[in-house]
C-alpha cells in the first residue's frame, strides 16, 4: 500500500529550506509580487505624479539657472538668439507667450528634433504638427496671425499651450518688432 504521509514528508523537505517554514522560492515570488502590486497601485492612485515630478524638475531647472528668469517682452528678432546655440537659454514662442524650454534642450537644442522651434514662434508648426521650415515666419516680418488654421489645428495648438504652461516657465510675451 502507498504511504501518503511519507510522500508528503518528502515533498515538504524538497520545498522548504532547512530552518525556515516558508518555501524559499515562494518568498522570492511573493516579494516580487508585492513590489509589483505596490508599484501598480502607486501608478494607479497617482497617475499624474511621475509626470508632475518631471514638470516640477523642468521648472526647477529653469529657475535654478544662474541668470534669473525675468518676465520680459521679446520681439521675433530679440527672441531669435535664444536658440540654444547663440545663448545657453532656449526660449520658444507659443501664441504670443514665451516659454523657457531650456530643460527640454534634448528636444529644442541644437540637433534636437524640434530645434527649428528654438528662439522662434512655434505656434503654426505646433498647430499643424509639422516642424518644417515653412511653418516659421521670417523674424523680420510681423508675427503670424495664425490665419487659415482649422478648428482642429487651433485645438491642437491649445493643447500644446497647456502642455508648455504645465511643464515650463512662462518667461515673457512675444510682441511685434520695433
Ligand atoms: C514621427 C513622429 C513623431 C514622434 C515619433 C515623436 C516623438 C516624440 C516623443 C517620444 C516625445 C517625448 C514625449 C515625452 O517624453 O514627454 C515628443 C515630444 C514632443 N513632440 Fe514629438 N514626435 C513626433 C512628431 C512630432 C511632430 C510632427 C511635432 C510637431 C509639432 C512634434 C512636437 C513635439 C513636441 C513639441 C514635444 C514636446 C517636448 C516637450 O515636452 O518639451 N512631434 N515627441
Amino acid at each position: 500500500m502507498v504511504d501518503f504521509s511519507q510522500i508528503k514528508e518528502l515533498y515538504k523537505k524538497s520545498l522548504y529550506s532547512s530552518e525556515d517554514k516558508t518555501p524559499a522560492y515562494i518568498s522570492t515570488v511573493n516579494a516580487l509580487l508585492i513590489f509589483t502590486c505596490v508599484y501598480l497601485l502607486y501608478r494607479t492612485v497617482f497617475p499624474s505624479l511621475s509626470t508632475n515630478k518631471e514638470h516640477i524638475k523642468a521648472k526647477e531647472f529653469a529657475a535654478s539657472k544662474a541668470e534669473p528668469v525675468v518676465h520680459t517682452v521679446y520681439t521675433p528678432k530679440t527672441l531669435a538668439p535664444f536658440n540654444g546655440t547663440d545663448h545657453p537659454r532656449v526660449l520658444m514662442g507659443v501664441k504670443r507667450k514665451v516659454y523657457d524650454v531650456s530643460a527640454g534642450r534634448s528636444f529644442y537644442g541644437p540637433g534636437g528634433p524640434y530645434s527649428n522651434f528654438a528662439g522662434r514662434d512655434a505656434s503654426r508648426g505646433l498647430a499643424k504638427g509639422s516642424f518644417d521650415e515653412d511653418m516659421l515666419t521670417d523674424i523680420n516680418l510681423p508675427i503670424d496671425t495664425l490665419e487659415g488654421l482649422t478648428k482642429e489645428e487651433i485645438n491642437a495648438l491649445n493643447d500644446w499651450e497647456s502642455h508648455f504652461a504645465g511643464k515650463y516657465l512662462l518667461c515673457g510675451e512675444l510682441v511685434e518688432n520695433d
